[in-house]
């Protein structure tokens, strides 16, 4: 369970394998005949905010990435940097880089990061056309390749490509799932720590929904310490915080000036990867499908739900507020309007 395949060689894609392989860096090990030097260990300290997303997966053996993506040259280039990056690491892990997509065969686990990014000015939705096209294509190739194989999808909008991908090829509902709401809530927790000055590992946010303007970020369920941010902070800030999680990404890519955030992304994708290689069975806030959970069905939405080996293993039904709830709903409306349109 830890051939992994990841489609499409952009900057999130390539920061996946680069996280991987630097993760598995980040437990001192021992170096040429067994001996820990004094060096690497000091360079290898490890990161909490990496230990919480993906360190340990060297206890499941070296990592065997592949990278595919359809533009001639380009995985192939990334497969050569990044093995030169896990030989620095001093990682024997396996990396390839291929336009075949034939070489899915093998994988246990496919990541869906092909598509294009927002350009300034553009919300996620508005990638909506050009990134279908391009799932559906390549959902066919998985179909055909990877049957019944877990796949995680990246690419946005992410509630409407994990949908696609779904229905294209069919697998099982816990095989297919998106990437979304983890990151939503990282952020939340992020401008909370900020505001209230507070270690980052004692925040529990929550958002839910779609992994776009109509997110619902869920202060009632939202805790620092264990005590509810209600308690601890005015409707006003608790409001203005929720106002820019959801604008975080559009703001990062008005600053970056072209292209989306790709660290943020890349971290949350490999926070789930290691939940199921190493069959956590943790709660992440994913996109999962629903069933009548939260009275919506047959779609896909930003819920938390149990991720291990089998893929999604349990949607969780957290107690919302009333007006929670209701964006919700209005969040899951917009997804299926959208999905409508898309005729598939
Ligand atoms: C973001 O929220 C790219 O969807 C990603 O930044």
């Amino acid at each position: 369970m830890r051939k992994i395949a990841i489609i499409g060689a952009g900057n999130v894609g390539g920061q996946i394998a680069a996280f991987l392989i630097h993760s598995a860096a980040f437990k001192p090990r021992p170096l040429g005949r067994g001996k820990v030097t004094p060096l690497s260990v000091s360079i290898l300290s490890k990161p909490q905010s990496l230990d919480r997303g993906v360190e340990g997966l060297i206890k499941e053996g070296p990592v065997d990435l592949l990278l595919l993506d359809v533009v001639k040259g380009l995985a192939k280039g990334k497969a050569l940097d990044l093995e030169d990056c896990a030989s620095v690491l001093r990682q024997d892990c396996v990396i390839n880089g291929s336009e075949d997509f034939s070489l899915l065969k093998d994988r246990d686990i496919v990541v869906l990061t092909a598509g294009l990014a927002r350009k300034p000015g553009m919300s996620r939705d508005d990638l909506l056309k050009k990134n279908s096209e391009i799932i559906k294509d390549i959902s066919l190739k998985i179909k055909e390749y990877a049957s019944g194989k877990i796949v995680l999808v990246i690419t946005n909008p992410v509630d409407l490509m994990t949908c696609l991908t779904a229905r294209i090829t069919g697998f099982p509902k816990n095989k297919v799932f998106g990437m979304g709401v983890s990151l939503d809530s990282a952020r939340f927790a992020n401008l909370i720590r900020q505001e209230l000055k507070v270690p980052v590992t004692g925040i529990e946010a929550v958002v839910i929904g779609s992994h776009g303007q109509a997110m619902v970020p869920a202060p009632n369920q939202t805790q620092v310490s264990g005590v509810r941010i209600e308690r601890l902070v005015g409707e006003g800030i608790i409001a203005k915080l929720a106002r820019e999680t959801v604008e975080r990404g559009a703001s990062i890519v008005a600053h970056l000036g072209s292209g989306s955030a790709y660290y943020g992304p890349a971290a949350a994708a490999c926070d789930i990867i290691k939940a199921i290689i190493k069959d956590e069975k943790r709660v992440i806030g994913i996109c999962a499908y629903l069933d009548g959970q939260y009275t919506i069905k047959d779609l896909y939405l930003g819920v938390p739900a149990r991720v291990g080996k089998q893929g999604v293993e349990e949607v969780i039904e957290i107690e919302l507020s009333e007006n929670e709830k209701k964006q919700l709903v209005s969040s899951a409306e917009s997804i299926r309007g959208q999905l409508d349109n898309l005729n598939v």
